[in-house]
């Protein structure tokens, strides 16, 4: 209750108050009233009003008295020139607002979702990939896009693995500097430029049992091991915000912690961005049992510096009664006002309220500029992966009937997956678009059999003719776009509704069925895997997808993509990944007392990194440049890959370490660099893949980073599947 709170949170945690003070700050704070700077601190959603985007009544008059510093969920030249001008125009300091939005992959243009993008192993294309959304939101009037989500996710019943990089921290911290610099360019007033937000602060992807918005409880080991490294990576880069996660990390919600916001973040990493609650959160720490209201939630979560409040009103309604009460000061309240006064000042806004908004007049709609549909097939097919294949991809040029069965044969709202954007899916391509235009000789039968999750299997017979007719049978399968992303989590991670009948009854014909998988995670389908010709994992590959599959079914495309995370065989595996640690009794099928199952296999259906081309490649045996290394320095691991095939392929080459004797056990595999390689057929060349002794070091028994003189096993190889990786030693010496 009320009474008891001042001894319960808010003990002050050596709070630098970090004033960011440049003089128009300083002006402002001397000029601002209370209300204004929490109003600073307050972010408001735009909804549909009219017909349009916009405010209702009550946020326009709480925009003009200046209570609300920044908008989410409204875009477009028309309202945001109109909202922005309530700010300009109306309010007593003129601030400008800020607009943002869940840029997550792509804007106008829907590239694939960032789990498919991560398989396609480039920073290149993520950076790009990011720069043109950026563009595109820029347009919009855009100013902070929530992407790059960075939660690292090893547990496929989460729905929101399907937004973020995979399972490996390494991977994650790549594509966390690919992403902002993507958005960010070199200089976020430039136009174009967004900033991005490195989102959820922290451990989000270790929910338990991988329930959505669940407790999460881990090691301070494997936060900083794991879950950490890619936010780290996040502001090395630069990024300009950072979003708090929902859920607590061992009974302190991330909204409330101090030690994960201020300690590490601000303190560690000397982060001076803006900290944004998640939807709602603030209020939700009453939720939580954390606060007894929300003037003690708004505390908590100054304290632990989130600066601005999205959407939960516990800052404006919160802030004046904890101020009153002593729950905070006016100094931590100027600090977090300070740093989002500075932000805007960072991204231009007061030279350029309107910066970067399509058209100068602001009366009329601009025309929109075309889909950047060349990088989103791009995009899409390098992020396609094919799992397995016995030879009847890609498929004939000539082939004479094509059976395209399934609910995803011709579903144009299916292919963007969760966060559109400002997509439109009536712009996708769908899967028999794209293949009656790659192959416009073949006669397409298109015939949908069942509905995604219905339970209605009338409609399977007609497949099951059309299928018995054709000379090649493609299966579309997998989960409604909606059945990943936030508020996602699947108990059961497989077809819903009544596909698995529709797949059983075509694959009883016997003929070579190729199966392509729609999904936001890894689908557990043994029994399809056992008996297709061929499985392909499409994700959700966006606007071009229809093009992106047919340019992989058909080999005009030589499939790149590899699995970012590992692919589990059972649901019972979870969590499944190749970074284990080494056990004292390791798997052995002819020992009852080793680390293992006794009804299903440990190892995973496909193993991270997996992924099939249409040509061979042959590995030599790894060569360090150097067979010794200190602390400070870096070394090369050269391999030489041949194309032992008929056609132009790229291969995809990990080097893996494994710290042998350690103060900790370390895992039996960790990844430290990729590099590819395209090789026209017979062909070779070298591969080179870099290895830094800042690499090597890891939390040791204090949690301080150690580097431990000893041998370093390395291993390289086209996936985490231990077997058939290739094996060399350095030894690590004191610096
Ligand atoms: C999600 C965030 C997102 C925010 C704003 C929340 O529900 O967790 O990822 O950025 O909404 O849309």
């Amino acid at each position: 209750m009320p009474g008891s709170v001042e001894t319960r949170h808010v003990e002050t945690l050596h709070v630098e108050t970090l004033h960011v003070e440049t003089p128009r700050v300083k002006t402002l704070l001397a000029a601002m009233t209370l209300e204004e700077k929490i109003g600073q601190l307050t972010m408001a959603s735009g909804e549909m009003v009219g017909g349009r985007l916009g405010v209702t009544p009550s946020v326009a008059e709480a925009i003009a008295a200046g209570h609300v510093g920044s908008l989410l969920n409204l875009w477009g030249p028309l309202s945001v020139r109109e909202v922005q001008r309530l700010a300009l125009e109306r309010s007593r300091l003129k601030i400008p607002l800020f607009f943002s939005f869940d840029v997550l992959h792509g804007h106008r243009t829907v590239f694939p979702i960032p789990l498919g993008e991560a398989a396609a192993f480039s920073p290149d294309l993520w950076e790009r990939t990011a720069r043109a959304a950026a563009r595109e939101a820029a347009r919009d009037g855009i100013s902070l896009s929530y992407a790059p989500m960075l939660d690292l996710a090893r547990d496929p019943r989460w729905g929101r693995m399907a937004e973020g990089p995979g399972e490996d921290p390494w991977v994650g911290s790549r594509f966390a500097e690919a992403k902002v610099r993507g958005f960010q360019g070199d200089d976020l007033a430039t136009a174009g430029g967004v900033a991005a937000t490195a989102k959820h602060m922290g451990a989000y992807g270790a929910v338990t049992a991988g329930r959505d918005y669940a407790s999460i409880d881990i090691s301070e080991r494997s936060l900083r091991e794991l879950h950490l490294p890619a936010f780290k990576a996040a502001v090395d880069a630069g990024v300009a915000a950072v979003m708090a996660a929902f859920p607590d990390i061992a009974g302190v919600p991330a909204t409330g912690n101090a030690r994960l916001l201020r300690d590490i973040l601000r303190g560690e990493w000397g982060f001076d961005g803006i900290v944004v609650s998640d939807y709602g959160a603030v209020a939700e720490l009453v939720a939580h049992g954390v606060a007894a209201d929300i003037a003690e939630a708004a505390a908590l979560a100054l304290k632990a510096g989130v600066d601005i409040d999205m959407t939960s009103k516990a800052y404006p309604l919160g802030l004046p009664v904890a101020l009153a009460r002593g729950l905070v000061s006016m100094d931590e309240i100027d600090a977090a006002v300070s740093r989002v006064l500075r932000f805007k000042e960072r991204l231009g806004l007061f030279e350029d309220p309107y910066r970067g908004l399509a058209d100068g007049a602001g009366t009329v709609a601009p025309v929109e500029p075309p889909l950047d549909r060349d990088l989103a097939r791009e995009a899409a097919r390098r992020s396609i992966v094919l799992l397995t294949n016995d030879g009847v991809l890609p498929l004939a040029r000539e082939a004479g009937r094509i059976a395209l069965i399934g609910p995803f044969a011709a579903a144009a709202s299916e292919m963007l997956g969760p966060w559109t954007g400002a997509g439109h899916a009536a712009e996708s391509i769908t899967i028999a678009d794209g293949l009656s235009a790659a192959l416009p000789e073949a006669a397409i039968s298109v015939v949908a059999g069942v509905s995604i999750d219905g339970p209605d299997g009338a409609g399977i017979a007609k497949a099951v003719e059309t299928a018995r007719l054709a000379d090649a049978v493609v299966l579309c399968l997998g989960e409604a776009a909606d059945m990943s992303g936030e508020a996602a989590s699947r108990a059961r991670v497989d077809l819903p509704g009544c596909q698995r009948e529709l797949a059983e009854a075509v694959l009883a014909l016997g003929k070579p069925v190729v199966a392509v998988l729609f999904s936001g995670r890894p689908l557990i389908l043994p029994w399809l895997v056992a008996r297709a010709a061929a499985v392909v994992a499409a994700w959700f590959p966006g606007h071009e997808a229809g093009h992106a599959v047919a340019d992989v079914l058909t080999g005009a495309f030589n499939p790149v993509g590899r699995l970012p995370l590992s692919w589990p065989y059972d649901v019972g595996q979870i969590p499944i990944f190749y970074a284990e640690r080494p056990t004292g009794r390791p798997v052995d099928a002819a020992n009852r007392y080793t680390s293992k199952y006794l009804d299903v296999p440990t190892t995973p259906q496909f193993p991270f990194g997996h992924g099939l081309s249409y040509t061979r490649f042959t590995l030599g045996e790894p060569r360090p440049t150097s067979p010794v290394m200190k602390r400070g320095d870096q070394i090369f691991v050269e391999v030489e890959v041949t194309n032992e095939g008929q056609v132009a392929g790229e291969e995809t080459l990990f080097l893996f370490i494994h710290d042998v004797v350690a103060s900790i056990a370390r895992p039996v595999l960790e990844l430290k660099d990729v590099a590819k390689i395209s090789l026209l057929p017979g062909a070779s060349g070298t591969a080179r893949l870099a290895l830094t002794g800042e690499a090597l070091t890891f939390p040791g028994l204090d949690l301080a980073p150690a580097f431990e003189a000893g041998d370093i096993a390395l291993f390289v190889g086209v996936s985490a599947d231990r077997a058939h990786l290739r094996r060399t030693t350095i030894r690590l010496i004191d610096p």
